[in-house]
């Protein structure tokens, strides 16, 4: 078998966005213009979201405007709401992503709002991202797990997934926050969501906290999905879900992937030398 997969990197974004002590712009720079040798077709950059809530992002427009740009990667980063849009733009993203919560306690807890407000705030993100021609990820969060509500119901992930769709989202990426998810109730989702959209319009947004990613990633590929989101090092965590640990860690999920047959296209040269600089950023922001 050689079917492509894709590998998106979240690193410098879900991997640093929870690290307490401030890791200078100029560092997060340095990791992405390793990334972007890598071998990705995007790397997720950062997040113009409230420094109030993110302050480890606060500096996102001042390493959009230091990275180096390699041709054919699309530099993406997260937009919460129109200002966040709007100075994402100007910074020059070539992807936004939009998210929201499956689960009401998770909505209030990462957004301020309900999932209707929450919708509501990013109606005009995505209009507006379609009139510029930019491209738009939705990501809809807790998809198994709330660390507030308890299981998700996976009608309602759909519900929230459709939603985003009707909104104009090209791609939906359904994120297991907490990493709480098993293959059964992964599974279980996927069958409500693909429902709504098909697997091609669908990634899978893995946390590793139960050492549980790759078997979620499996039961995501007999289902037909080919794009998982991953972070070098295993970084990562959301600030707003009590227990998130890293993302599964690009090198990790590029290994079972080769192993498994498919063909992701990364250079795992410069992967692992990624995977060290992110762990020693990681190191840097514990001391
Ligand atoms: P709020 O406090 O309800 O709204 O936050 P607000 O409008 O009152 O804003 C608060 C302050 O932030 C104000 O400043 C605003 O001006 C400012 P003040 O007037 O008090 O000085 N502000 C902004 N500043 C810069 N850029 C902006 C912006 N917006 C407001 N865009 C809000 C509501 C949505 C803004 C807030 O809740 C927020 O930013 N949340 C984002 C939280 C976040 O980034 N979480 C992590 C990412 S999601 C994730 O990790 C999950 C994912 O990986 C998938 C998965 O694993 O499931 C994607
Ligand atoms: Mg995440």
């Amino acid at each position: 078998m050689t079917e492509r997969v894709e590998i998106f990197e979240m690193g410098p974004r879900d991997g640093l966005q929870n690290e307490k002590r401030l890791i200078p712009a100029a560092q997060k720079i340095a990791l992405v213009d390793l990334l972007s040798q890598g071998g990705f077709r995007r790397i997720e950059v950062t997040s113009f979201v409230s420094p109030k809530w993110v302050p480890q992002l606060a500096d996102a427009a001042e390493v959009m405007a230091g990275m180096t740009r390699a041709p054919g990667i699309r530099y993406a980063v997260l937009t919460p709401n129109l200002r966040g849009y709007q100075a994402a733009r100007a910074a020059g993203a070539d992807e936004v992503a939009i998210f929201a919560s499956a689960s009401e306690g998770f909505s209030r807890a990462n957004l301020n709002a309900s999932i209707a407000e929450s919708l509501e705030r990013l109606a005009p993100v995505a209009e507006a991202a379609q009139a510029d021609g930019i491209a738009l990820r939705g990501y809809v969060s807790v998809v198994t797990d709330c660390p507030f509500d308890g299981p998700t119901p996976p009608a309602q992930v759909a519900r929230v997934a459709a939603a985003l769709r009707d909104m104009g989202c090209a791609e939906i990426s359904l994120g297991d926050t907490i990493g709480q998810g098993r293959p059964e109730t992964v599974d279980a989702m996927l069958s409500a969501v693909l429902d709504e959209l098909p697997a091609d319009r669908l990634a899978g947004h893995f946390h590793d906290t139960a050492g549980r990613a790759l078997d979620n990633v499996d039961a995501s590929l007999a289902r037909g999905l080919r794009i998982f989101d991953a972070a070098v090092g295993g970084l990562g965590g959301c600030p707003y879900a009590p227990g998130a640990a890293g993302n599964v860690a690009t090198e990790t999920l590029a290994a079972h992937l080769s192993a498994c047959g498919f063909v992701h296209g990364l250079n795992m040269h410069i992967i692992r030398r990624a995977a060290d600089m992110a762990r020693a950023l990681r190191g840097n922001a514990d001391a």
